[in-house]
C-alpha cells in the first residue's frame, strides 16, 4: 500500500528517493511522485502508473538536498496524475505526502473552498497542504502541530516548506513511519527497506508521535508536544536479501527459499532430548502458559489461513479450545474475551491496520496479545505483549509464501510447547520435534519436482473457475491455494471444505471445471476420496495432491497427481501448500501476469 520516502542531507536526494520508492514497489501502488526543494521553488513531478513513468518526466539535471516521494494506492479519488502525491499547497510553497485516510476532509475542504481555495485533486490528502498554507505563521514546525489538531483519521505525513528548507516535518497516527539515521543525512520512510542500502540505524515512530528531521539530528515529540527520547534500533536484514538473484520473480525466489526460512523459524527453539520447545519471546511464565484455557487468533489474508491451520494444530496437540477470526470483522464486534484467553495477532508485515486495531481492542479489554510476525520492529510486535518472530527474511512478492510456512512452524512450536505441559509425553514430544526438523528437507523434495508441476500448469492455464477442496488441516490449504491463484493469475478460484461441496459448489461442476483435491494420507483421506468420485461422476477435471501410498488408487480417477513426501499428518499443511504455490506461480507466468505486483493488491494493507 502507499509508500513514503523522505531524505535530507548532503547528497542529491532525487536518486535516493526514486530508488527508495522502487524498494517499496512491492507494497502495491498505482501512481508515484516526488517533490524537492530547489533554491526558490518546490519542484514536483508525479505520474500515474509505474515509477518508471514518473522517472521518465524527471529532468536529467534535477537535484536537491531535501525531498519527499510517494507511491499511492488509490482510496479517495481515481488513479490519475493529479491525484498522485505529493500535493502542493495552493501557493506552491508547501508540499506533503500522506498515507492513510483523513476522515473529516469533506468538511475541511468545504471550509477552505468557502474561503476561496481551489483544489486540484479529488483526494482527502490535499486538504493537509492547504491547511498548512492557511495556518502558516512564519514557523513551519508550529504550523504543522496546529494543523495536525484539525485532522481526524489515520495518517503518516511528511511535509516540507520552501521558506524553511532545513527540515522535514513528520507525524504518525495509524500509519507506519521509520527514521533512518545516516552520517550528515537522515531518511524517513514507511518501510525501512526504502533506505536499507544507506543505514541500518533506525528509530520507529509510534502513533501520536511527531518528528522534526534535520540533516544532522531529529527531534521527537508526542502529540502533547512534550519531547520524547526514542531508542535507536539496528536492523539486521541486509540489502542482498532484497535482491531477486537468478530467479525470474521474487515470488519464485521466496518459494524456493522455504527450506531455509522454515529452518530459521525453528532454529534454537527445539529441545530435542526432552521433546519440547522454548519460545522465550512469549514473555509468559511456565505458570501462565499452564493456565491458558483458550486461544484466540486474529489475522487477515494468508496470515488468517495460517491461523486456521494453527487452530487445528493447537486443539489437536494441546487440547486448548482455539478460535480464529478475520481481524477486520473481529475489531468491530465487541468481542468476548474470556478469562484465561491468550490471543495471537498473526501478520507477516506487522503493520496490517485491521490486525493492529483488533489487537489493541483485545488489550483494552485487559487481555494479552502475542504477535506472530516477520518484520522485526514493526508495529504489531512492538505493541504486543510478546510473541514469536518467524524470521522468514524480507518477503517482497505481494503474494505471501515463505511467511505462511514459517507462521505454521510458529504454531507447531507453540502447540507442542503447550501440549507438552498437558497430554503429550516426552516420547511423543520427541517424535513431533524430530518431524518438525525434517520438514525443510521434505519441502526441498517437492521443490526438486518443480519442473513436473510447471508442465502440469500448462494444461491448467487454459482453464478458469477453480475449486480447491480439502478437509481438516487441508481445508485452510484449500483456501490458501485458491487465494494464491486468484491473487496472481486473476483466475477465479474458491477454497471449499470438501464435505461442503454437496451444499452448493457441486452445482458448478461440469467438464470444464478444474478441481484441486488436497488429500494427504490422514484419517480424512477416504472421505475426501468419496468427494473426488462425486466430482468425477460430473466430469470435473481433477488434480490431486497426495502421498505416494495413495497414488495408485487416485490415478484411476484423477487426471493429474502431484506426490508429496510422507509426514506426520498434523504437519501435512506445510507440505501440501508448496505444490499449490508453484502451480499458481506457473499458471500466472504462462498468462503473462505481473506476478510480484498483482493489480490492485498491496503487500502491506495500512488502510481499513
Ligand atoms: C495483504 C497481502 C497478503 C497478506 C495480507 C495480510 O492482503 O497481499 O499477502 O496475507 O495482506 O498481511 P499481513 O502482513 O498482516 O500478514
Amino acid at each position: 500500500m502507499c509508500g513514503i520516502v523522505g531524505y535530507i542531507g548532503e547528497n542529491n536526494c532525487v536518486p535516493i528517493i526514486v530508488e527508495g520508492l522502487k524498494r517499496l514497489e512491492y507494497r502495491g501502488y498505482d501512481s508515484s511522485g516526488i517533490s524537492i526543494i530547489k533554491e526558490k521553488e518546490i519542484l514536483t513531478y508525479k505520474k500515474e502508473g509505474k515509477i518508471y513513468n514518473m522517472e521518465a518526466i524527471l529532468p536529467k539535471e534535477l537535484s536537491g538536498k531535501i525531498g519527499i516521494g510517494h507511491t499511492r494506492w488509490a482510496t479517495h479519488g481515481g488513479v490519475s496524475d493529479k491525484n498522485a502525491h505529493p500535493h502542493l499547497s495552493q501557493n506552491g510553497k508547501i508540499s506533503i505526502i500522506h498515507n492513510g485516510i483523513i476522515e473529516n476532509y469533506i468538511e475541511l475542504k468545504k471550509k477552505l473552498i468557502d474561503e476561496g481555495y481551489t483544489f486540484r485533486s479529488e483526494t482527502d490528502s490535499e486538504v493537509i497542504a492547504y491547511l498548512l498554507e492557511k495556518n502558516y505563521n512564519g514557523n513551519f514546525e508550529e504550523t504543522f502541530y496546529k494543523t495536525l489538531q484539525q485532522l481526524e483519521g489515520a495518517y503518516g505525513i511528511l511535509a516540507i516548506c520552501l521558506s524553511e528548507p532545513d527540515y522535514i516535518m513528520v507525524a504518525r497516527k495509524g500509519s507506519p513511519l521509520i527514521i533512518g539515521i545516516g552520517e550528515n543525512e537522515m531518511f524517513v520512510a514507511s518501510d525501512a527497506n526504502a533506505f536499507l542500502g544507506y543505514t541500518k540505524q533506525v528509530v520507529y515512530l509510534e502513533d501520536y508521535e511527531i518528528a522534526k528531521i534535520e540533516k544532522k539530528q531529529y527531534i521527537t515529540k508526542n502529540f502533547r508536544l512534550e519531547s520524547i527520547q526514542k531508542k535507536v534500533n539496528t536492523i539486521d536484514w541486509d540489502q542482498t536479501a532484497l535482491d531477486k538473484g537468478d530467479f525470474s520473480h521474487y515470488m519464485l525466489k521466496e518459494i524456493f527459499e522455504q527450506p531455509e526460512s522454515i529452518r530459521r523459524a525453528f532454529a534454537g527453539r527445539i529441545i530435542q532430548n526432552i521433546g519440547t520447545v522454548k519460545l522465550g519471546g512469549l514473555n509468559l511464565t511456565p505458570q501462565e502458559l499452564f493456565n491458558i484455557e483458550r486461544v484466540n487468533i486474529i489475522a487477515c489474508g494468508t496470515s488468517y489461513h495460517a491461523g486456521l491451520v494453527g487452530s487445528y494444530v493447537i486443539e489437536e496437540l494441546a487440547r486448548v479450545a482455539t478460535r480464529v477470526e478475520i481481524a477486520s470483522e473481529f475489531r468491530y464486534k465487541n468481542p468476548i474475551i474470556e478469562k484465561g484467553t491468550i490471543s495471537f495477532a498473526v501478520s507477516q508485515s506487522g503493520e496490517t491496520i485491521d490486525t493492529l486495531f483488533a489487537m489493541r481492542e483485545i488489550q483494552r479489554k485487559g487481555a494479552k496479545v502475542l504477535g506472530i510476525c516477520n518484520v522485526v520492529g514493526s508495529t504489531i510486535p512492538r505493541e504486543s505483549n510478546g510473541g514469536v518472530y518467524v524470521h522468514s527474511g524480507p518477503e517482497v512478492a505481494v503474494a505471501s509464501t515463505k511467511a505462511f510456512t514459517s507462521q505454521l512452524i510458529a504454531f507447531y512450536l507453540f502447540a507442542t510447547l503447550i501440549g507438552r505441559m498437558r497430554d503429550l509425553g516426552q516420547f511423543r514430544g520427541i517424535e513431533l520435534v524430530s518431524e518438525i526438523e525434517m520438514l525443510p528437507n521434505k519441502v526441498q523434495e517437492i521443490l526438486n519436482n518443480s519442473k513436473y508441476i510447471e508442465n502440469i500448469a500448462e494444461k491448467y492455464t487454459k482453464l478458469d473457475n477453480f475449486l480447491f477442496l480439502g478437509r481438516g488441516l487441508s481445508y485452510p490449504v484449500a483456501l490458501e491455494g485458491a487465494l494464491k491463484l486468484k491473487e496472481i493469475s486473476y483466475l477465479h478460484a474458491e477454497g471449499v471444505p470438501a464435505g461442503e461441496i454437496k451444499h452448493g459448489p457441486i452445482a458448478l461442476i461440469d467438464k470444464k471445471t478444474p478441481v484441486i483435491f488436497i488429500m494427504p494420507d490422514d484419517h480424512l483421506f477416504e472421505k475426501t476420496f468419496s468427494n473426488m468420485q462425486e466430482v468425477r461422476a460430473r466430469g470435473g477435471i481433477i488434480l490431486s495432491i497426495c502421498n505416494e501410498k495413495n497414488v495408485k488408487k487416485i490415478k484411476g480417477i484423477a487426471d493429474d497427481v502431484i506426490v508429496i513426501p510422507e509426514t506426520e499428518s498434523i504437519f501435512s499443511s506445510l507440505l501440501t501448500i508448496i505444490p499449490l504455490q508453484l502451480l499458481s506461480y506457473y499458471i500466472a507466468k504462462n498468462l503473462g501476469c505481473d506476478i510480484d505486483k498483482p493489480r490492485n493488491l498491496a503487500k502491506s494493507v495500512t488502510v481499513e
